[in-house]
């Protein structure tokens, strides 16, 4: 049984870790265009970093939830037959145990040098003009793929979607392509499709079953139903 796992803001949620979409979430407070595209960052790169730098330090102050758990007890059984495609920019997944996980959308705790193209890894701020590591330059930009960027490891993901027994997408709205398209994908090359989402998203009507409910409940509660059937 081959299983990809698709992850957004939801699942994070109950960690603290604020959606972009929902009322109280992160385009609430910001237009996306201001900060999330590689224009905003030539014409205020300033606020543009402090966006990215208060998003990262926010990141010690929350922790993986059931749900990110849940997804590391799974991988424990499946091993290298569950893969876990995640839009998030957080490393709750890597925190809760998961270890084959694919950032999309690149890492709040990576630094990408527009000289010389370098990711490496970050823990600090980003908008004091640090040099890189790598080649010195001070031309460090948050590493994320932002509005009109090409998301990471597509070739990876295309691939796993071919294989996949069964396509699961959590806690993800389906307003942002190519990732919102994923469903249709897996339908294509004959995989199951399950949602589990606390609201009906965009795609809701693409998937085989839908659930409703929070991330931190229903989870868990579909892995310990899928070990019971694989086992
Ligand atoms: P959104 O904010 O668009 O959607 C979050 C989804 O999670 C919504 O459908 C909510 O109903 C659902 N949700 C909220 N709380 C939940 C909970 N506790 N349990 C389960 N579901 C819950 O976030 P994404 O779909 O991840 O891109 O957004 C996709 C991309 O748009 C992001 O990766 C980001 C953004 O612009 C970049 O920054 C490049
Ligand atoms: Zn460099």
């Amino acid at each position: 049984m081959r299983v990809v796992v698709l992850t957004g803001a939801g699942i994070s949620a109950e960690s603290g870790v604020p959606t972009f979409r929902d009322s109280d979430g992160l385009w609430e407070g910001h237009r996306a265009e201001d900060v999330a595209t590689p224009e905003a960052f030539e014409y205020q790169p300033a606020v543009v970093q402090r966006f990215y730098d208060a998003r990262r330090a926010a990141l010690a102050d929350v922790e993986p939830n059931p749900a990110h758990l849940a997804l590391a007890r799974l991988e424990r059984a499946l091993g290298d037959d569950l893969l876990v495609v995640t839009q998030n920019v957080d490393d709750l997944h890597e925190r809760a145990g998961s270890q084959h996980v694919l950032h999309m959308h690149g890492e709040l705790l990576s630094a990408l040098c527009v000289g010389c193209r370098a990711r490496s890894r970050w823990t600090e701020d980003l908008g004091d003009h640090p040099p890189c590591p790598r080649c010195g330059s001070a031309e460090l930009r948050p590493d994320i793929v932002w509005f009109g960027e090409v998301p990471y490891q597509m070739d990876r993901i295309v691939a796993a979607l071919q294989r996949c027994d069964l396509f699961v997408s959590i806690g993800t709205s389906g307003a942002v392509y190519p990732a919102a398209g994923f469903v249709q994908s897996a339908v294509t090359y004959g995989a199951r499709t399950l949602e589990l989402n606390l609201l009906p998203s965009e795609g809701s009507h693409f998937f085989d079953e839908s659930r409703r409910g929070p991330a931190g409940v229903l989870v868990p509660a579909w892995v310990d139903e899928l070990l019971t059937t694989v086992r």
